[in-house]
């Protein structure tokens, strides 16, 4: 199958398998404040990735690019939409784009409609630093995505099957880049022995992309004969894998993703130690089902949602909401129990 067809595939195979509601989040709960202390008009949602200031700690997370038509479409309205709420987007794997000149627009696009915006490139983890190079070039971008996606790759049948040297390939990226690397996950979440040799190896932020939300086991199993079905439910739920790094990876920030659906999933993701929170399938779906307005609509409304939730915690910024009180309890409170984190 051509990588054209498989992202069209992907799309449609996502839209249909939809959004678990296992990340966790459900696990954590804020402690209620009757005297927050603050009015609405003096929330301030400006984070930080790496180096880069945002003024909002929403991104849209890397999806699609190449393909033909249908992705250029998909990726304007994206841009467009991340333009117009002032936060920013991922695209998709370049890799085809370095390979085939002819799938460029479909990336180029996103820089086109959004001159001033935050953009994110994104490459597996086989790059080498001039491929990253390129894929920066080719969207002026502000920083880069280097996935992990093993599990993935694993039940695809044309999949890779070697994934050795990735550490090492990371680390001459990172020293190399003139942007920030963000080594994101794609919904299996990550262990805090993989943070910290990628934080070791200069990467600037950790996406734990998280079990809960879009789940390629299950995508790549609907697109195969024999099931690999033993991966369906394989990974590390987004609350657990931000709390675990949380707790013993310094020096880099990190960014919850994986199942996010809405403001209070944001400022859960928040009050356990990201500094950002990205949504891929959830907003995809809303544009490709509901349209570009209703795409806008969704994201200022989670804006707005996010500061009534730290209004009434009484959580003026995002290093407030960081420190909010909250309660754990059921699978999210055991597995950090038994990983020993705090
Ligand atoms: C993705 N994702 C993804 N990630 C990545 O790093 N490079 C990529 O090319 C893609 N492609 C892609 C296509 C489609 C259709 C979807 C829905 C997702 C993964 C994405 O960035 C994210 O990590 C996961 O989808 C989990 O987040 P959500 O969807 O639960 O918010």
């Amino acid at each position: 199958m051509s990588r054209a067809k498989r992202k069209i595939d992907h799309i449609q195979h996502a839209l249909k398998t939809g959004q678990l509601r296992e990340n966790g989040f459900d696990d954590v709960m804020f402690l209620h404040q009757s005297l927050p202390d603050t009015a609405v008009h003096h929330i301030d949602l400006h984070t930080e990735i790496g180096e880069l200031v945002l003024s909002s700690p929403i991104f849209i997370n890397a999806m699609t690019g190449g393909g033909g038509t249908e992705t250029v479409k998909i990726n304007e309205a994206l841009s467009t939409a991340a333009a117009e709420c002032g936060i920013p987007l991922a695209v998709g794997s370049q890799m085809s784009a370095i390979r085939d000149a002819s799938e460029r627009p479909s990336y180029e696009v996103v820089r086109k409609v959004n001159q001033k915006g935050f953009l994110f490139a994104n490459l597996g983890s086989e790059a080498t630093p001039d491929q990253a190079k390129t894929a920066i070039d080719m969207i002026e971008a502000n920083a880069i995505q280097i996935h992990l996606n093993v599990v993935q790759e694993l039940v695809m049948p044309e999949g890779d099957r070697d994934f050795s040297g990735a550490l090492k390939r990371i680390s001459a990226i990172a020293e190399a880049s003139e942007v920030p690397v963000i080594v994101k996950e794609v919904g299996f979440g990550m262990n805090r022995e993989a943070a910290e040799k990628l934080r070791d190896a200069g990467v600037a932020a950790i996406d734990v992309g998280g079990f809960g939300g879009t789940n390629f086991a299950k995508i790549e199993n609907e697109r195969r004969s024999r099931l690999l079905s033993y991966f369906n439910d394989w990974g590390i739920p987004t609350a657990v894998s931000i709390a675990e790094l949380k707790s013993s990876v310094n020096g880099i920030s990190i960014l919850g993703s994986g199942g996010i659906q809405n403001a209070m999933d944001i400022a859960k993701a928040i009050s356990l130690g990201a500094s950002s929170a990205g949504i891929a399938g959830f907003f995809l779906k809303i544009l490709i089902e509901d349209g570009y307005d209703a795409l806008v609509s969704e994201i200022k409304n989670v804006q707005n949602d996010l500061r009534m939730i730290m209004t009434a915690l009484g959580a003026g910024s995002i290093s407030q909401l960081q420190n909010a009180p909250i309660i754990l309890s059921g699978l999210t409170h055991h597995i950090l129990n038994e990983r020993n984190v705090d």
